[in-house]
Order: structure tokens, then C-alpha cells, then sequence
């Protein structure tokens, strides 16, 4: 994982009344929401005997454990032991392990640390601005690690092969406007037959840790995927389709295009060719890039760059 970034973790609209309890990062997380509505996040362990407080419930903005009903406030310190009466003294150490969190852009997000959260920006796409209208969203979990899903979206050149779309849109990869500009690397491109000029437009941006923008003739997708553990992701995914603006038209087009790319082509298509990857963990695998491959190329690049500057480490060395 790229330390020190904001990862997205649960779409906003899913964490209501009820505490939700999430492997993500390669944690146990419970998320609440305090009595303001803002979202909580610490790992899912009660200081007290180790149950999981997910389990239990939200009491006036605090969570309840399941298991003895201890209640702990928005920084984590337990403010009530029922079994020790309302006057007890609360040890110290009787609190849950908080992690950073906000709510952006409709989903919820947690910091990856070590490094200073309210210095950290979360990094999003001017396309899905909040107000957008006409989007449609949805997640679901992938059983692939995050660093394999991510390249997954800078690869155009397996449409024909996977997606049996070759006789539609060929099968060269031309790559222009490619640009990095400290986290951000963009480009546009298409993919032709070898004997014509003009093909299927692609454009393609990428910001840490795990944001990806994706255009296409006709609609255009941010996909936010966060590890879960070394060999699964869960991944977001909203759409906006392009064609028109008529409101009613416009969303229910984009949910027809959520439902035909993550369901068909993501899930089932490029799974399946991702199932048959190996290793699934891309770090040390030997593989031989090609000038079509240049945006997993200056992915991987980045991140670890990212890495290497978490860690104090001089670039290069
Ligand atoms: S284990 Fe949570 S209150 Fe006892
Ligand atoms: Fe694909």
C-alpha cells in the first residue's frame, strides 16, 4: 500500500444508522457515525475483552460493544461501563485505536498513515464534482490485489482479446498527451485498426493512491479501489454517461453503463483473464512492458516513488 493517503473505504450512503464493520488496508474497521453524522472510524476491537464493537450499536452519537455494553465517544475513549455503575473511573487504555476518516465525493475515507492526515488532500476528478447529476455508482469486492486492479485500468490494448470488440475497434494502441505532473499522470489515446487513421478514443487519468478516471466515446468513469488484504479489493466505481443531458435519461444511461461494464466486462470478462495472472502480488514479478503498456508503466513508477518518500528514503537509492 502507499502510505500516507487517503483511501476510499465505503460509500457514504451506506453507512447509516448501524455501526459497519469493513476488512480494508488489511484491518478489521468499524465505521459510525457520531450524533453530528460524521463518520468515525477505529479498528474493530474492544479494549475491553477483544469482541468486534461493529457488532453492536450507536447510542447518542457513541458505540456500544455487543458484548458488556461499554460505550466509547468520537476519539475512542469509553465513556461508559455499565457492570462498574455510572460512577466508575475509566483506566486508562479503555479506548479504541482511532484512524482518521472524512466523507468526500459520497464515499467515506480512511487514512493510511504514518504521516499527517489534515496535510493530506484526497485527491478527486473535476468530472464528479459534487452536484453532478446523472451519476450512478456502485462497489463490489475483487479477488485480486489492489496493485493488479489498478493496473487493469491503463490497459486498453486487452479490449479486443477480452472484450470481443476487435472487428469494432482494432486491436494498435496509439498513446499521446502523455503527462506527469507530481501525482497525476494523464493520457489520451485510441485504439485503430493497423490500416485506418482513426479509432476508439480513450482518455485515462491516474491519482494516488487508488483513483482512476476513465473516458470512452460516450461515457466516462472514476473507479476508487481500496486493498482489503494482499489478494482482494473492493472497488467503487461511478459513471457518467455522455450523450445527453436529459436528467431521468442521463442516470438511468449511466446505470445501464455501470451494469454492463462492472457486471459483464470487469467482473466476469477481465476477472477471469486476471484470475489466470501470475503472481497476483506484482511487486518482483518479472514482466516485459511495451510502449501500449506506458500508464501501468508510470503507475508503477509512481507508487513507488510514493513509497520511497513515505518512507524517508532518497529517490533512487
Ligand atoms: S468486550 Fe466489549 S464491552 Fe466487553
Ligand atoms: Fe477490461
Amino acid at each position: 500500500m502507499i502510505p500516507n493517503q487517503w483511501y476510499a473505504v465505503l460509500e457514504g450512503r451506506k453507512l447509516r444508522h448501524k455501526p459497519a464493520g469493513l476488512a480494508r488496508l488489511g484491518k478489521q474497521i468499524v465505521l459510525w457515525r457520531d450524533a453530528e453524522g460524521q463518520a468515525r472510524a477505529a479498528l474493530d476491537r474492544c479494549p475491553h475483552r477483544g469482541a468486534q464493537p461493529s457488532q453492536g450499536k450507536v447510542v447518542d452519537g457513541d458505540l456500544q460493544c455487543p458484548w458488556h455494553g461499554f460505550r466509547f465517544g468520537t476519539d475512542g475513549v469509553c465513556t461508559r461501563m455499565p457492570c462498574e455503575g455510572s460512577d466508575a473511573r475509566i483506566p486508562r487504555g479503555m479506548e479504541l485505536q482511532m484512524l482518521p476518516a472524512r466523507e468526500a465525493h459520497g464515499l467515506v475515507w480512511v487514512f493510511h498513515g504514518p504521516g499527517d492526515p489534515a496535510g493530506t488532500p484526497i485527491h478527486w476528478f473535476d468530472e464528479f464534482a459534487d452536484g453532478v447529476r446523472g451519476t450512478a455508482g456502485t462497489s463490489f469486492d475483487w479477488p485480486f490485489n489492489y496493485v493488479r486492479t489498478l493496473e487493469s485500468n491503463f490497459d486498453v490494448h486487452h479490449f479486443p482479446f477480452v472484450h470481443g470488440g476487435g472487428r469494432v475497434s482494432g486491436e494498435r494502441v496509439d498513446i499521446n498527451e502523455f503527462t506527469e505532473e507530481e501525482s497525476h499522470i494523464r493520457f489520451r489515446g485510441q485504439l485503430r485498426h493497423e490500416d485506418k487513421e482513426e479509432g476508439l478514443a480513450f482518455r485515462i487519468e491516474y491519482k494516488p493512491p487508488a483513483q482512476t478516471l476513465l473516458e470512452f466515446p460516450g461515457f466516462v468513469f472514476v473507479v476508487a479501489d481500496c486493498p482489503v488484504d494482499d489478494g482482494n479489493t473492493w472497488r467503487y466505481a461511478r459513471y457518467l454517461q455522455t450523450l445527453t443531458r436529459i436528467p431521468g435519461v442521463s442516470s438511468l444511461l449511466s446505470w445501464f453503463a455501470v451494469q454492463v461494464d462492472l457486471r459483464l466486462f470487469q467482473n466476469r470478462q477481465d476477472g477471469w483473464v486476471m484470475s489466470t495472472q501470475h503472481p497476483n502480488r506484482p511487486d518482483g514479478a518479472i514482466e516485459h512492458l511495451v510502449a501500449a503498456d506506458a500508464g501501468t508503466a508510470a503507475f508503477k513508477n509512481l507508487r513507488q516513488r510514493l513509497i520511497r518518500e513515505a518512507e524517508g528514503s532518497v529517490e533512487g537509492s
